[in-house]
């Protein structure tokens, strides 16, 4: 199957330049100038036809924070493998990379298998793992390497969740002893968890119960702290560093201020802290559970520095951190105790969108966003130049984005299996027309043609931004 898409804006971090682009099965075979011979020869050859007059061709969105089926506090998030990666297509997202959760007392390599159970044959766009590793001893850091060889070199851990992810300063610096020692790459979820849940305690006893104090007994100080340390432990052991869903200005600062010193420092935010804040968790009728995520959402005064260092490029990477959970029977379990509110926010089906707004407002350039969105994560995170980039030889996930469409995000017309939106009628200026994955149409004309099982799992190679 041969397909032209003509007439479009091709975007790149390098810029944007008017081009079609045909694809010969799975793959792209050329980006042709429009009036070039060879889209002349492939204007009446090819086995189909899309026309992007008006509308730019992306490449498909990377999404590599997100949490299908995941077990947290006794349930679970409500996106399955299928669901979810077909919602992260509708809205241009053709890779995700989800998060294996170890279970402490088990192994990293039955950790992956039991994930690959849940998403092998089940997605509808291609997807990869990271390992969460909760459980630091000789066999997992020896199993590290055995992970790497299954394609995840990736391995995230916890400064925050004591007794549950967490882990001590010293087992973080032994697991980033190995990452230096097999060229992997260590992810962290930096809040200090120790004083936090001293603060929870405190809140909860004198009667502070509602959802916001979830926000105010996380304060912006102790992820800023917590990032500093995860940055000298880093530091110390030559190992490089990604800060994960970073949402606090001190955050920021710490990670600018290491990069200044040429540290291998990396971070990412999500939509969630440049556009929601803590006003969204004050909401009335508990109303608050629903934006409830850690990091929690902040001021409105840390989205400018966020968007600042998305441009700056101390931020590389805008994930969702999809996790989603129902208002009415998941947030639930924590009315009259925000502790027990399920931590996560949904929106995988939303990022380009939500992104695109900061190209409509100014505040990021039209090629800034698709280097953030997707050929950033794809070069972080081993999959460059099979995807991010629109190229003769890469993998055809093309979006075709329409900028001038309007649309009004909803829980009625979404596509996540959730049942709230935390960012209900919101108005939008974009929309996607067109999604391949592979060269397959996913999503054509408002609807969706896609297929649980098309989706593969991705093999990772080594971050290109290791030294
Ligand atoms: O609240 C969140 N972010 N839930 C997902 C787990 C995590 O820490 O990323
Ligand atoms: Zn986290
Ligand atoms: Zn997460
Ligand atoms: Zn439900």
């Amino acid at each position: 199957m041969s397909t032209v898409i003509r007439g479009g804006l091709v975007v790149s971090p390098a810029g944007a330049a008017a081009a079609d682009v045909l694809v010969e099965g799975e793959r792209i075979a050329a980006v042709a100038d429009p009036g070039s011979a060879l889209a002349q020869a492939w204007a009446t050859a090819a086995d189909r036809t899309i026309d992007a007059t008006g509308k730019y061709v992306l490449p498909g969105g990377i999404d590599a924070h997100t949490h299908m089926e995941m077990p947290f506090g006794g349930t679970h998030s409500v996106d399955t493998f299928a669901t979810g990666t077909a919602a992260a297509a509708w809205g241009g997202t053709t890779t995700i990379i989800d998060f294996a959760v170890q279970v402490k007392g088990t192994s990293l390599l039955s950790t992956l298998d039991k994930w690959h159970a849940k998403a092998d044959g089940n997605c509808a766009i291609d997807y990869g793992f990271h390992m969460i590793v909760s459980d630091v001893n000789d066999e997992s850091l020896k199993e590290m390497e055995a992970c790497i060889g299954a394609g995840v070199n990736t391995f995230k851990m916890f400064m925050a969740y004591p007794g549950v992810f967490y882990s001590t300063d010293g087992e973080i610096l032994r697991a980033m002893q190995r990452a230096r020692e097999t060229g992997s790459m260590v992810m962290m979820h930096a809040e200090n968890g120790i004083a936090i849940d001293q603060l929870v305690a405190q809140a909860l006893a004198s009667g502070r119960t509602d959802p916001v104090h979830h926000s105010l007994t996380r304060p912006p100080e102790l992820e800023g702290e917590a990032t500093s340390r995860a940055i000298q432990l880093a530091k110390v052991t030559g190992a490089p560093l990604y800060i994960v869903h970073l949402s606090a200005s001190q955050a920021l600062a710490a990670v600018a201020a290491a990069r200044d010193t040429g540290q291998n420092v990396y971070a990412e935010t999500c939509p969630q802290y440049l556009y929601l804040s803590i006003e969204d968790m004050a909401k009335p009728d508990f109303e608050g559970a629903k934006y409830v995520a850690s990091p929690p959402l902040r001021e409105k005064s840390h989205q400018g520095d966020l968007w600042r260092g998305l441009r700056t490029n101390d931020l590389s990477v805008v994930s969702t951190d999809h996790c989603p959970f129902c208002f009415k029977d998941q947030k639930e379990l924590g009315r009259g105790d925000f502790s027990k509110i399920p931590n996560g926010i949904p929106g995988v089906e939303h990022r380009m969108d939500l992104l695109h707004q900061g190209v409509v407002g100014g505040e990021l350039s039209l090629s800034r966003w698709v280097e953030v969105a997707s050929a950033t994560p794809a070069r972080m995170f081993g999959l460059y130049p099979r995807k991010g980039v629109i190229a003769a030889g890469s993998d055809a996930d093309i979006v075709v984005y329409d900028p001038t469409a309007k649309q009004r995000i909803s829980a009625a017309t979404h596509h996540m299996n959730v049942d709230y939106s935390a960012y209900e009628g919101m108005e939008i200026t974009g929309q996607v027309s067109t999604v391949l994955s592979r060269g397959e149409i996913v999503i054509d004309g408002g609807e969706f043609h896609g297929k649980a099982g098309h989706g593969k799992f991705l093999s990772r190679d080594r971050s290109q931004y290791l030294i």
